[in-house]
């Protein structure tokens, strides 16, 4: 589901997220805990937007990182930021990841991050297939998601189990913008997974680190309590 927020917006997205409690005081610790040593890792990063999870694989030893993103304005600046330093290790092109993996060979990553994206994404199931199909034997996935609880607030239908285009305004960026994504049960997600033949092997609701409470306690108060993300980790064993 495209939005403004990761094209017309993506500078003032990417100075957003830096220092924020969502994204990096609650998402991205909370992700980062469940990937492993990723020395001399290929790693494919879906939904890369700004390119600041790149970066950190980057610098947690990835041998090389292939960042996809539908927006060519977050893979233009993925390859303005990183591009000088780490290009002769990563590849950045832009891709509807829902149309599959066509670009990636079978059998070739060790790892697949996709943080915050499957939300955007009507149908998991070709996704998590072609997921699948790219990963190496013994491989994994660690994805997060909106937490299907969290977003059950907004269901206009009542009810959990059924799939709901839901479009709301958010100010991640120091404006309006309106953001379109999917809520869809756990059964759902778990659905499309084990339909592809991973294994989950990790799931946790995620933590707040204690520099949230800095900037907000409020906030960190009522993420210690109400789960916002889900994160899984999937792994290719047969
Ligand atoms: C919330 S941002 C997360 C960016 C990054 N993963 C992070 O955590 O900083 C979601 C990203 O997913 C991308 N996206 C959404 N749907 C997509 C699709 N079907 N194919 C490829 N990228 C998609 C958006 O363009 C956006 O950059």
């Amino acid at each position: 589901m495209k939005s403004d927020m990761y094209s017309k917006h993506a500078e003032k997205y990417d100075a957003a997220v830096q220092n924020n409690i969502y994204n990096a005081h609650l998402e991205r610790p909370s992700l980062q805990a469940m990937l492993g040593d990723l020395t001399g890792c290929h790693i494919l990063d879906l939904g890369c937007g700004t390119g600041v999870y790149a970066e950190y694989l980057f610098d947690q030893g990835a041998k090389k990182v292939t960042c996809v993103d539908y927006s060519q304005d977050m893979i233009d600046l993925v390859t303005k930021k990183l591009g000088a330093e780490f290009g002769h290790r990563m590849t950045a092109y832009a891709q509807d990841i829902t149309i599959g993996l066509p670009s990636e060979s079978s059998n070739s990553l060790d790892v697949i991050i996709c943080p915050l994206v499957l939300h955007y994404i009507k149908d998991l199931t070709p996704l998590f297939a072609e997921v699948n199909r790219v990963l190496k034997l013994g491989g994994y996935m660690v994805f997060s998601t909106h937490h299907p609880f969290a977003d059950f607030e907004c269901s206009l239908s009542g009810n959990y189990f059924e799939q709901e285009r839901v479009t709301e305004t958010w100010d991640t960026v120091g404006e309006p913008v309106e953001v379109t994504f999917y809520r869809r049960s756990l059964t759902d997600i778990m659905a499309a997974i084990t339909a592809s033949g991973l294994a989950v092997t990790q799931l946790t609701e995620g933590k707040a680190d204690e520099k949230a409470k800095t900037i907000s306690a409020e906030t960190y108060e009522h993420l210690s309590k109400n789960p916002n993300f889900l994160f899984v980790k999937c792994q290719k064993f047969a």
